[in-house]
């Protein structure tokens, strides 16, 4: 089935046409999914100016990229003429900035129309679940793989989501305030630097990690709590009284306080995460989300599950942050789960939408 999936639920707009194959119901087999054509333009310098993203610029952006998108997309794709270009269209309904959900969902519905083929909504948080498998030709999802735990890590998230059956979701844990990767934009913006800040603070971390320690000392939020819930805004309060403390902040102090705040936030992530596969005895875990960009949180979690069963699954680094190619991929399974396609009508933007 080849499907045309659109994304504009922040501020990256992308467009991608994909092959998709295989069941899904067991026995599971042949899955395949193969890239044929996947463009996305990013906003972020855009947005950088505003040390966020700013809904109506992001609107005005997607609806004047779409088109380009779409057009670039099917050219790569040197589909033949005559064919049906797609068979189903995909598009994100939410959760994220209901504005710019909006002209990606307007967009789809005029091809829908146009092309005379359905279209589906697809949960955004759902995708940054199944981008674990994007960039792969061919996997498996096999009944021996469950129970699957996924730590949904983004700007506007942080979830830990438990299936114990194809498309079968139970939150067991959330942020009470801010995500984990609102929090690095956060305090980025304290430290001067750039949105989006979590590569930035990522990038002086890592160099404090090599060349000095850091001497400075941050909260771990809710680590010791006794259920798996989150909270960040806490600790970028306390980065914003050590900053005020400080008075001027020199480049080494930076880093040091990037460095211990990228330990803080994921020395939280991953003993809460750990502490929930062992209480459910999970056999995969999942770690996706903007944030699973992040290289020590990876190598965090790498190390920690060496000497253990479960099979750890992070997404391609550039399939981390939002792209289409991931709600491509939600949309198919969705589409098997259902075991038809049933064209949407009138779909809705929805800004807290919800596993
Ligand atoms: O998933 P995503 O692209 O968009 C949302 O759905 O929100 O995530 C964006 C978030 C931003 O907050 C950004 O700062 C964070 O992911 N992020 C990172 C890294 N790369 C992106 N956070 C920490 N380390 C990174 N390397
Ligand atoms: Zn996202």
């Amino acid at each position: 089935m080849r499907i045309l999936a659109i994304e504009t639920s922040c501020d990256e707009t992308a467009i991608s046409l994909v092959e998709a194959k295989g069941r899904l119901n067991p026995p599971a087999g042949g899955l395949s999914f193969k890239v044929l054509g996947n463009n996305l333009a990013s906003q972020a310098k855009i947005h950088a100016p505003y040390g966020g993203v700013y809904p109506t610029l992001a609107k005005r952006e997607h609806i004047k990229n779409l088109p380009i998108l779409f057009d670039q997309t099917l050219k790569q794709a040197k589909l033949e003429k005559n064919n049906k270009p797609f068979d189903l269209i995909a598009v994100t309904q939410g959760p994220g900035l209901e504005p710019a959900l909006w002209t990606g969902i307007v967009f789809a519905e005029n091809l829908a129309k146009k092309f005379k083929a359905p279209v589906i909504p697809v949960n955004h948080m759902l995708g940054h679940y199944f981008s674990v498998f994007a960039d792969k030709e061919k996997f498996s999802i096999s009944k021996s793989q469950f129970p699957i735990l996924a730590l949904l890590v983004s700007g506007g998230h942080t979830e830990l989501i438990l299936s114990k059956d194809f498309m079968k979701f139970k939150k067991i844990g959330e942020t009470r305030d801010d995500a984990a990767g609102e929090a690095f934009d956060k305090v980025a913006r304290l430290l001067g630097l750039p949105y989006p800040g979590g590569p930035e603070i990522s990038r002086l971390a890592e160099v404090c990690r090599k060349n000095q320690e850091s001497k400075i000392k941050l909260p771990r939020p809710m680590l010791n709590s006794p259920d798996f819930d989150f909270s960040f805004s806490g600790l970028k309060t306390a980065v914003l009284y050590l900053t005020q403390k400080i008075g001027k902040l020199t480049p080494k102090i930076k880093k040091e306080i990037a460095r211990e705040f990228e330990d803080a936030v994921v020395d939280v992530l991953v003993s809460k995460t750990l502490r929930a596969a062992e209480k459910y005895k999970i056999k995969t875990l999942i770690v996706a989300g903007g944030v699973a960009s992040n290289k020590h949180l990876r190598n965090v979690f790498n190390h920690k599950l060496q000497n253990t069963t479960y099979k750890l699954l992070f997404p391609a680094r550039e399939l981390a942050t939002d792209n289409s190619l991931m709600i491509a991929l939600a949309g198919y399974f969705q589409v098997l789960k259902n075991k038809k396609i049933k064209s949407a009508k009138n779909i809705q933007a929805k800004g807290n939408l919800k596993i």
